[in-house]
């Protein structure tokens, strides 16, 4: 089966406007993001966006952000494919990303390619923090996943439909997360990637669906001190890989850092020679 390659970011946050927030993204920052992963060796065949896209904004944003990701796609041959968060707007988000009428249902939808069937689903609840899936979608899911699928299939979401490592964040993921959950463990669900924590986690669902739960494009949050959380300028993406019937999903740093040795493909090959 084909080998499908793509790049989960989550939480960009996107503003046009110049005096943004500090916890909001520039397109310049996300563009970063971008032209990094256009020149990995491996390189992804797409940019998977799970949600708080724009910073709540207008359709006029929204429209901003659409030409944005035309550009990407111009610029690096790498489409974008959105879900929403909660700092995402319906409204706004049909009317000038989709140029379609306003309306404020869920927004949810698959893609298919050789080697990769991805799910998209909206938790989105206007104007509340923590996320819901509402039965339109729960039975869609359930449709799509009954239906069958030799193609790995990815369930892609804003809201984790579990905790994580850090308690004091974990009220407001999604709600009713046993209503998901229940779905997915009668079915060969490869993964399920989230967003909306702004920090890189990873579990195992009850029914042994791995979840992961991407960092925040605009900001990151460190482990908390002091019972604080720190929103810190750390730039990161999830690296994901889909071969041989498994999924991989590798986070990395966009930071600047230090170069500290290197290995040449040569020198790799020996070093796996020795072994
Ligand atoms: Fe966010």
């Amino acid at each position: 089966m084909e080998e499908v390659n793509f790049l989960h970011i989550s939480d960009t946050h996107l503003c046009f406007e110049e005096n943004r927030q500090p916890i909001c993204s520039s397109p310049q920052r996300v563009e970063r993001v971008y032209a990094a992963a256009a020149a990995l060796d491996q390189k992804p065949a797409f940019v998977l966006i799970t949600g708080d896209f724009v910073h709540e904004g207008d359709a006029a944003a929204y429209a901003a952000a659409r030409l944005f990701v035309q550009t990407m796609e111009q610029r690096y041959g790498l489409p974008t494919y959105v879900a929403l968060g909660n700092h995402d707007r319906h409204d706004a988000f049909y009317r000038g990303f989709c140029e379609t009428p306003a309306h404020s249902g869920p927004y949810y939808y698959k893609i298919k390619m050789p080697g990769l069937r991805l799910l998209v689903l909206d938790s989105a609840v206007d104007d509340q923090v923590l996320g819901r899936l509402d039965t339109e979608q729960l039975q869609w899911l359930e449709e799509q996943l009954e239906k069958g699928c030799t193609t790995p299939t990815v369930v892609a979401l804003h809201h984790p439909p579990c905790g994580t490592t850090v308690h004091a964040t974990n009220g407001n993921n999604l709600q009713q997360p046993d209503l998901f959950q229940h779905i997915l463990e009668r079915y060969p669900v490869k993964a399920v990637l989230a967003g909306h924590k702004h920090f890189a986690t990873a579990a195992m669902l009850p029914g042994g669906t791995p979840a992961y739960t991407g960092a925040g494009v605009a900001f990151a949050i460190d482990m908390p001190q002091g019972g604080a959380l720190n929103f810190v300028d750390g730039l990161q993406a999830q690296f994901c890989a889909v071969y041989d019937n498994e999924f991989y999903w590798s986070p990395f740093c966009l930071d600047e850092r230090t170069v500290l040795g290197r290995m040449t493909p040569r020198q790799m090959r020996e070093y796996h020679a020795e072994k």
